[in-house]
């Protein structure tokens, strides 16, 4: 498969925040609406499932139950994206307490009030995933970081963008490398497979947001590419031109969009928003 027939698949930014997150203890997804952060993460998630540490729990969590259901494993039975296979090995039964992923039971936890705290107070977690990290209460947050207390535990988290105050961003973006976290800032144009005729006000807010950010750092290969003078990251070397419309893929059905040009700088960065800040150093 070449590269231009694999990025009809996956955006650069979706596949290179597939590789950075992996060096990463907690590895952070957010922007605009339907830019392709939940699938991405949801990849990233199966791959850390089939690697977890025995020795502790995995766990779902997002701020209720239901939207656990319709926001991550509705997604998961999209065959177009997951496959038939993968799909397969996802059970779930909607508002139950525990799921069956690639033959390990994960905890389902709806986590709106800071009392879901008891729901993981105790325990030691192998891996986690976090939808809408930004709506979870900070102490059930903090909590499930300290309950990663086994080698190779991993957090993976998505969220729309928070306001500059928000706990999320203070303590947890901007700090980044010191926290062993890796965010990655997500526009609409990081979706590979949206409609031509998405609505644009969404898609105007999306863009607008990135490009008034500073677009300081690329990915940790990129950035010592350029220290030592090299042109060699793969997000710098590839052609900004428009890209072909995308075929279909199955079940997605839908043309993929031409490409504006831009997102060849700016996939796969691990840019800086105005509003939110700085992220990570190695794992
Ligand atoms: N790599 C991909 N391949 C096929 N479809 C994709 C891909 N990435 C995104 N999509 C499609 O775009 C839709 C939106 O993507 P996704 O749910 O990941 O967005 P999001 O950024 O999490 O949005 P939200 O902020 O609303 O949660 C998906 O439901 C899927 O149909
Ligand atoms: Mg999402």
């Amino acid at each position: 498969m070449s590269v231009d027939e694999l990025e009809r698949l996956v955006s650069r930014a979706q596949l290179l925040s597939l590789v950075d997150a992996a060096k990463f203890k907690l590895a952070l997804w957010f922007g605009a609406v339907s830019s392709g952060k939940t699938v991405i993460s949801l990849w990233a998630f199966l791959l850390a499932v089939r690697v977890a540490p025995k020795t502790g729990i995995i766990v779902i969590v997002g701020r209720t139950m239901t939207t656990v259901y319709q926001n991550i494993f509705v997604l998961f039975q999209n065959t177009s994206i997951f496959g038939t296979v993968i799909a397969s090995q996802i059970v779930y039964t909607p508002g139950a307490s525990s799921a069956r992923i690639l033959g390990r039971e994960v905890m389902v936890i709806g986590a709106h009030n800071a009392e879901a705290v008891g729901r993981i107070q105790g325990s030691t977690v192998a891996l986690a995933y976090v939808d809408e990290a930004a709506l979870m209460p900070e102490p059930f947050w903090n909590m499930l970081v300290s309950r990663l207390r086994v080698d190779g535990a991993r957090l993976l988290a998505t969220m729309n963008p928070a306001s500059r105050n928000h706990w999320i961003r203070k303590n947890w973006i901007v700090p980044g490398a010191a926290k062993n976290l890796i965010s990655f800032h997500f526009t609409m144009r990081d979706n590979p497979n949206l409609p031509a005729d998405y609505p644009r006000g969404w898609r105007g807010a999306g863009c607008r947001r990135r490009a008034s950010a500073p677009r300081t750092t690329a990915s940790p290969a990129s950035a010592r590419a350029r220290r030592s003078g090299s042109t060699a990251s793969p997000a710098s070397t590839t052609p900004a031109g428009p890209r072909r419309p995308a075929p279909a893929p199955a079940a997605a059905a839908s043309p993929s969009r031409p490409r504006s040009g831009s997102s060849a700088a700016t996939a796969g960065t691990w840019s800086r928003p105005p509003s939110l800040g700085g992220n990570g150093g190695p794992r």
